[in-house]
């Protein structure tokens, strides 16, 4: 039987779950996979940590350099997050010829590149399933599952924290302030929570799906970002009024245009799959030119999701004599040829605030006449003092006709556009 001996770099939530994974299934996998999977060492300070998860003493190290040069270590898994610590620890294990294995969304994301260089120059390995959607195995659908495919379209919920806080706020009617502080007391979001909340953890992990799903280098800085942090009560039940939930949506596209990747807020009909995705699940839904509609659905964080995801990768690098690698060229940039338009097309849903007065909705419908928008719904909603609130559905039309428009209706002083959000019907 193979023996193959790992290193696990930090043993926080991923790390601990990823440990407990190895050695509970270690007979298993000798049965199942025919490889005996052995920790080898773990990198970790906090050795309290490390013994209360079982950790022999003789393993707990605190030096990368104990760790590269053990000859019984051939897979380094990093799981310490962070970029530039992960990035150095990363480099050294590729550089003496170690597979990685990683979790590591935004390092992956920015120096995927610079990574697999190396790794291919030591043929070493280089795994990052657990980057993307926890447990999810969405990288191995898109690398293995779906090769038969063009892939036309992607839409996920990719960030469970974000799904959780506004799951709160659409079910329980909480505000956002006390969604979030729920979701930091539960550990789903950090003390600082900009990574979660701002969309960039979603935007990592678009921008890794996106250069997968289409074949092309996606670099981080294409993807158009909107987070949640200005979600309102009022922008929610409005959006129950008329058939929506909302959602913070990834999504990649491939047009004649070119690639559109975005993470925003969105209004999801409720008959959508993506809708009754609710809490901290996450889930993709993917359409090919051949499969047609293939969905994805679990926990896109936590212990032992996310170990499931890293574990998978040991066992592919263990019974595996070939490397695989990215499917697209991995440069830091994108491909000159490559195009991200920004005027993509969407539906859009915008809360004006006017005056309650004859002849003001005719003012505003024109101006959207104007700019070639046409409208599916309008809903008025509950007075402030002389003012209403007014809802209003496009139907699909282009993102820059719209900022134009909203941008013509704040000029009327007498209106005030409170909100735009994207829609998915
Ligand atoms: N913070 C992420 C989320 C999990 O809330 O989905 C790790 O990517």
């Amino acid at each position: 039987m193979k023996k193959v001996g790992v290193a696990i770099l930090g043993l926080g939530v991923v790390g601990g779950g990823t440990y407990q994974i190895l050695t509970n299934k270690r007979e298993f996998f000798q049965r199942t996979q025919n490889v005996d999977i052995t920790v080898e060492c773990v990198l970790e300070c906090n050795r309290e940590r490390a013994l209360a998860l079982g950790v022999p003493e003789e393993k707990i190290m605190t030096n990368i350099a104990e760790v590269v040069c053990n000859p019984d270590v051939s897979i380094v898994i990093e799981v310490i997050g962070g970029v530039d610590a992960a990035r150095e620890y990363v480099l050294a294990a590729l550089n003496v010829g170690k597979t990685v294995v990683t979790s590591n969304k935004e390092l992956f994301c920015k120096y995927s590149h610079e990574l697999e260089r190396v790794a291919k120059l030591h043929n070493a390995g280089l795994y990052f399933e657990a980057s993307c959607v926890g447990g999810v195995p969405i990288i191995r659908t898109l690398l293995d599952g779906l090769q038969a495919n063009e892939i036309t379209s992607m839409m996920g919920i990719i960030n469970g924290t974000t799904n959780y806080i506004l799951t709160k706020m659409s079910e329980e009617g909480m505000s956002y302030e006390d969604a979030l502080a729920e979701a930091q007391k539960l550990g789903y979001a950090e003390a600082d929570p900009t990574a979660d909340v701002e969309g960039f953890d979603a935007a990592y992990k678009l921008s890794i799906l996106a250069s997968l799903a289409f074949h092309t280098k996606v670099p981080f800085s294409k993807v158009f970002r909107e987070g949640i942090a200005g979600i309102t009560q009022e922008m929610i039940t409005d959006a129950q009024k008329l058939g929506y939930c909302l959602k913070l949506l990834a999504i990649g596209k491939r047009t004649d245009a070119g690639i559109e990747v975005r993470v925003h807020p969105t209004l999801v009909r409720k008959e959508h799959p993506l809708a009754s995705v609710n809490d901290s699940f996450n889930a993709v839904y993917i359409t090919g030119d051949s499969v047609g509609e293939v969905m994805l659905y679990g926990r896109g964080a936590g212990a032992l999701p996310t170990g499931s995801a890293i574990v998978s990768d040991i066992i592919y690098a263990a019974t595996h004599s070939e490397n695989r690698y990215s499917t697209f060229k991995n440069t830091a940039e994108a491909d000159g040829d490559v195009k991200f338009p920004s005027d993509f097309m969407s539906a859009y849903c915008l809360r004006i605030r006017v005056p309650d007065k004859t002849g003001v909705l005719s003012k505003i419908t024109a101006l959207f006449a104007k700019n070639d928008i046409s409208l599916v719904e309008v809903l008025q909603s509950a007075k402030e003092g002389d003012t209403a609130g007014i809802t209003l559905i496009t139907h699909e039309t282009r993102e820059l006709a719209v900022r134009n428009a909203v941008e013509k209706i704040n000029a009327l002083e007498f209106a005030q556009v409170q909100s735009v959000l994207r829609v998915v019907s």
